[in-house]
This record gives C-alpha cells, structure tokens and sequence, in this order.
C-alpha cells in the first residue's frame, strides 16, 4: 500500500476567504504529520491564491516528515524554491482561470524549459517530480528531461460518471505505472482521490505516495483534521 501526503492548500483558501490569519495552514500540516501523514504538499499559485510566501517558509520549517512544493515552472516561483530547499518539488501545468490543477504537464511541449528547470532545482538539493496524465508518450519523457519521479494525474479516474469509464481509466493508471516502473521511475498518484474512490488506486503494486487535499479537508470540518487524515490512512495506506 502506499503513503499518503496531504495538501493542505484549502485550510488556506478558508484563510483568504477573509483574508485573515486564521486557519493557519502551517498548524493544520502539524496535525496531519501527528495523524501520521508522510508528507505535506502545498502549492505556491503565482497568484497565491491560498498558501503565500510566509506559509512555505515557515512550513520547510516545521514540516517533520517531508515537505513537497507543488509549483509551476515560471522563473519565479523556480527562484523562490530553490532559495527555499523543500524535499520536493512537483511541478505542475498551472493556469490562472482554472480552480484548480485541471491536467497533466505537457512534458513533449516544454522538454527543453522542464530539463532546465529540473537540473536548477536538482543542484539546489530538491527531488523533483512530474505531474503527469497517464500517457506513455509524456511518461517516457521523464527520464530525458531528468525526473526521477513522476505523479500519476488520478483526476480523469476521479471524475469518471460511469462504472466502465471508471474502471477504464483505472486500468490506463496501472499500465502507466507498470511501464514507469520500467523505466525506473518512482511513482506518486494524486488528485480527485476522496473516501469512496481511494482504494482501487491504493491498491495498485508500485505506487509509492498518494497526494490528497480537497476531500479530507473538506471531512475535517465535520470531523476534525487529525481525524480525517487517519480515516484516509485507513483506506490508502
Ligand atoms: N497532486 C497534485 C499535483 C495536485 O495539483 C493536487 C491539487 O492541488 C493534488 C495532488 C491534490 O488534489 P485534491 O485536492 O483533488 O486531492
């Protein structure tokens, strides 16, 4: 079974609902490392629609475990992680009028960009993975721009409207991770992943880490984080 890390970007999008200090996302990371999380994932928008500057520094502070960085390739945000030094850095497609991470980096259309961004931030001591569709032509460019790790997009799994279409798309991540594993890759899955819908992912042999945010968030209010993150754990791991 895999690890789980959980995202913690929507404590803080409750945050900039009024623009305040509280719920402070960097508390909530402590709670989900103390439910037993294995890592912590934010991502740093260029628009920093909800995790900002002083939320990454002071999470590579405090994050026990592992912190992982989603992020973009804009020479910005690729500036502040290197100065900032997560575990890892996921590098995602990101667009400023999606709500949220829609689709998989495009490796065959920034080949030349994503190597360049991949060995900046590799020198700057940051494992670097690819958040990917499972798509054989974009999986077996990873190893060619760099990556050692990919992250399996599970968002087309997710939102399947059908039985068969979901088992279809369940069946595409496990040929994708099959054949990553062939090439040497380590492979992560993430998003769209929720209570009812997690197993069947968890239980593929060679994912190594779920990333989850939006869903045990959102059953933290109703039952408390650290509460929530151990019900996750229960399924995923
Ligand atoms: N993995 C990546 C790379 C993501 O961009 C996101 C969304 O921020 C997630 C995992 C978590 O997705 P969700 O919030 O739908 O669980």
């Amino acid at each position: 079974m895999a690890k789980l890390g959980v995202n913690i970007d929507h404590v803080a999008t409750l945050r900039q609902a009024r623009k305040g200090v509280f719920p402070d996302p960097v508390s909530a990371a402590s709670l989900c490392e103390k439910a037993g999380s294995h890592s912590i994932v934010a991502h740093l928008r260029e628009d920093r629609r909800h995790i900002n500057d002083s939320d990454v520094k002071r999470l590579k502070k405090t994050v026990r475990t592992r912190f992982n960085l989603e992020m973009s390739i804009v020479p910005e945000i690729v500036e502040i992680a290197c100065r900032l030094k997560p575990h890892q850095a996921t590098l995602v497609p990101e667009k400023r009028q999606e709500l949220t991470t829609e689709g998989g980096l495009c490796i065959i259309t920034y080949k030349r960009r994503l190597a360049k961004v991949i060995e900046q931030l590799r020198k700057s001591g940051i494992d670097v993975s690819l958040f990917i569709d499972p798509d054989k032509r974009q999986i077996a460019l990873a190893p060619e721009v760099g990556a050692k790790i990919i992250e399996i997009h599970t968002g087309r799994y997710a939102e399947a409207k059908t039985k068969l279409h979901r088992e279809a798309r369940l069946t595409e991540i496990i040929k994708a991770t099959e054949y990553a594993q062939t090439l040497g890759l380590t492979v992560n899955a993430g998003h769209g992943l929720d209570y009812d819908n997690v197993k069947p992912i968890a239980r593929i042999s060679g994912i190594e880490e779920l990333n989850i945010g939006y869903s045990i968030i959102c059953r933290s209010i109703f039952v408390g984080l650290e509460a929530a993150v151990r019900q996750m754990l229960l399924l995923a791991t």
